[in-house]
């Protein structure tokens, strides 16, 4: 998988649920984003502290620009909320494997939290071949929620909050059921919790993108390795962030 080192430069920092940022970058080195569900991996300093990169999943990308959204829950990503527009961030692109693009009659998204930015253009490629996309969101809170609007612009969107304060109370499973959601694959992103419970769920026909702690991004560390069916170790970074459902160690 070919990735790239670039300085991108930020073009807007926007503000769009509590504590949750997007962040748009410009540069030459969004043209090696291969599929969506791959990663950058942001240096948010140019000195030590922090220390390691940051990995950020993309939502959306052309030729020329890439969009993240992060949460701010730490020293990195406070310090990335209040960059400058127009200053650059060195960024390691197009990491990862990404989501599989397929022929297929309907999908269901099923994003948590922070795990729903990355389904939004791989829901717009499955939308423009014709695909039949359903979309169901599970956030904490109403506070929490984001992107609706987006994932309406080629599908039918279900919500479910913890606290019942926005869409059906519960979470996504709860909705699926609920609403009685068919479909022939799924792709998701999500707390690991949610991952889990979709894998005991739906065991054999669906994509799952994990997070891990990372050090390097790259394949170099091990330090993102985790079990799986199919191989004893498999980099988080490199052979994932997308697993297949049937090669998923629940708990693993
Ligand atoms: C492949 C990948 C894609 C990601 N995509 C996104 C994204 O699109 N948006 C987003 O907001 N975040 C995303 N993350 C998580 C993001 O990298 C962390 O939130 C970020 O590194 C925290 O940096 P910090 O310095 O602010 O927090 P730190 O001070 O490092 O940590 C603050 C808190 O966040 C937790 N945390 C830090 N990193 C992770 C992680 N990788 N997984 C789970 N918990 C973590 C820590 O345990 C701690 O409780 C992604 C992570 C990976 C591995
Ligand atoms: S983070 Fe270094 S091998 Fe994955």
């Amino acid at each position: 998988m070919k990735n790239y080192q670039d300085e991108l430069v930020i073009k807007s920092i926007t503000n769009i649920a509590k504590d949750v940022y997007e962040m748009v970058l410009v540069g030459p080195g969004v043209k090696y984003i291969s599929a969506p569900g791959q990663f950058i991996n942001m240096k948010i300093n140019n000195s030590l502290q922090p220390y390691l990169r940051r990995p950020m999943s993309i939502s959306d990308y052309d030729d020329n620009s890439l969009t993240t959204v992060f949460k701010v829950v730490g020293q990195g990503t406070e310090i990335l909320k209040n960059k400058e527009i127009g200053s650059t961030i060195d960024c390691l692109i197009g990491l990862g494997n990404g989501f599989s693009i397929q022929d297929l009659a309907s999908v269901v998204l099923i994003g948590g939290g922070l795990g729903t930015p990355p389904l939004y253009k791989l829901g717009k490629e499955l939308a423009s071949m014709g695909v039949k996309v359903t979309t169901v969101l599970g956030f904490a809170s109403k506070e929490d929620v984001f992107y609706v609007d987006k994932f309406k612009e080629f599908s039918k969107v279900y919500i479910a909050t913890n606290d019942g304060t926005m869409g059906q109370k519960g979470n996504v499973l709860d909705v699926i059921k609920h609403e009685n959601i068919t479909f022939d694959y799924y792709y998701t992103c999500g707390p690991e919790r949610m991952l889990d419970a979709l894998v005991e769920a739906y065991p054999d026909f669906g994509e799952l993108s994990f997070e891990a702690r990372m050090g390097c991004g790259f394949g170099a560390c091990m330090g993102c390795s985790c079990k799986t069916k199919t191989s004893p170790y498999k980099r988080i970074c490199v052979e994932g962030p997308v697993l297949l459902a049937k090669e998923v160690i629940v708990n693993g």
